[in-house]
């Protein structure tokens, strides 16, 4: 089964609160935050206040994407602002292995995500230690971009390692998913998909959901 993660980035941020509410109604499975600090990516969005403002809006898992340098110091503000999963860049820490066991020891899901450069092997050597690899389908940053091709390829070979090596991690894409790129994901072999745009544009965003889970 696909689950599907909603980015509240591309939710109207003067209601916040009002968005995350329907997402439940929607059929969403989780909620994607996007943390950006204005240093690992070109963007400033939110911090743990406004997760933490959030999480009594919402009953679904907070599925939280740090795009930020030094993510090792926002592991315990993103814990004590209701985080359940927490996934890091590989381009921004030096010491992964050591930081997915430290969001585990706080009682949350983690992963590592990987920009479209970032060749896929990276994430090999620690994907026991990952309840979730989350592939970037655009450079991180903003919403609305096109999906990179190449990042199937990495889906593909992503699946067919874990598959090899009977490891039950999710695959996230994130970035550029709609209604033909969401198919794509899954026949490479993606379990969730991150959806911006596609949902919070839709004229029926339940019904957009519902097409790509497929
Ligand atoms: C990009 C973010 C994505 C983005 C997805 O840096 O990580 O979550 O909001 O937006 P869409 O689905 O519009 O590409
Ligand atoms: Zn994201």
């Amino acid at each position: 089964m696909i689950k599907i993660a909603p980015s509240m980035l591309s939710a109207d941020f003067a209601s916040m609160g009002d968005s995350l509410e329907r997402l439940s109604a929607w059929g969403a499975d989780m909620v994607h935050l996007d943390i950006m600090d204005g240093n690992f990516v070109p963007n400033i969005t939110f911090g743990p206040g406004m997760c933490k403002a959030l999480r009594p809006k919402c009953s679904l898992p907070f599925d939280v994407h740090l795009m930020v340098d030094h993510p090792q110091d926002w592991i315990q503000p993103f814990k004590d602002a209701g985080a359940d999963i927490i996934t890091f860049h590989v381009e921004a820490e030096r010491h992964i292995h050591r930081l997915l066991q430290h969001i585990h020891s706080l009682g949350m899901k983690a992963g590592v995500v990987l920009n479209p450069a970032t060749p896929v092997s990276t994430c090999f050597h620690v994907a026991e230690n990952c309840d979730m690899i989350l592939l970037m389908g655009v450079n991180p940053g903003f919403g609305g971009q096109s999906f990179i091709p190449e990042t199937l390829n990495k889906i593909a070979t992503l699946r067919s390692f874990l598959d090899g090596r009977g490891l039950n991690v999710d695959i996230e894409v994130d970035g550029g998913i709609n209604r033909e790129t969401a198919r794509l994901c899954r026949e490479a072999g993606a379990s969730v998909l991150v959806a911006g745009n596609a949902v919070f544009t839709a004229q029926d965003p339940a019904a957009m959901i519902g097409e790509l889970r497929g």
